[in-house]
């Protein structure tokens, strides 16, 4: 089977973000076949429609490591019941100018980890409306709402005993939803 690239983006900036340990960890649960990059978007400017006909490089940057990947994973914590201010910023940079969106087509997966009960669930919710309109086919199942607790990841930095069968799944079926919609 031919290797396949996937782009991360990680809708948190925080140094110690249980959702870029999440990330990280997650990318060592692939099959050998998957390479993985994450897309920064903390230097992306305030995204401002004005710029539409004159894009930062950041966000030219942001386009087209979202165009080399055959697909994509989000991995958001929950701010206020919605996703992150920065992650809207990147989705809507890379969505314009009109006609020229770079997520489009794009098979997507979303995992969160909040400290809050709902593990993201809100956020994640928000996020499936927003990829729709992108037009991004987005895996339904299994959904991923993780709660930081104890033991969520080892001392290496790897899923926890608890978790470690869910998400090794979770990824396993992301890859097949993938495969299926670059076919
Ligand atoms: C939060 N947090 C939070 N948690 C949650 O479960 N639901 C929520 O609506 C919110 N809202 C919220 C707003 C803002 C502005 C902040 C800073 C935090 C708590 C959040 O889950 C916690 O800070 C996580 O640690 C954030 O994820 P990272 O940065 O660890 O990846």
């Amino acid at each position: 089977m031919s290797q396949i690239h996937i782009a991360i983006i990680v809708g948190s900036l925080r140094q110690d973000s249980f959702n870029l340990k999440l990330a990280k960890a997650l990318t060592k649960l692939a099959p050998a076949d998957v390479t993985f990059k994450q897309i920064q978007i903390g230097d992306l400017p305030l995204y401002n429609q004005d710029d539409d006909t004159n894009q930062a490089d950041s966000v030219t940057r942001l386009k087209a490591e979202i165009l080399a990947a055959h697909g994509l994973i989000f991995v958001s914590p929950e701010y206020n019941r919605s996703i992150s201010g920065v992650l809207k910023n990147a989705i809507d940079h890379a969505s314009r100018p009109y006609g020229q969106s770079a997520w489009s087509g794009k098979p997507a997966g979303i995992l969160g980890v909040s400290v809050g009960a709902i593990g993201t669930a809100m956020a994640q919710q928000h996020l499936r409306n927003i990829l729709a309109y992108l037009d991004m086919p987005t895996m339904g199942q299994p959904e991923a709402f993780i709660h930081a607790k104890e033991g969520l990841f080892d001392q290496d930095g790897n899923i926890g005993e608890a978790s470690n069968q869910f998400i090794q799944s979770w990824m396993s079926l992301y890859v097949t939803w993938v495969r299926k919609h670059i076919a």
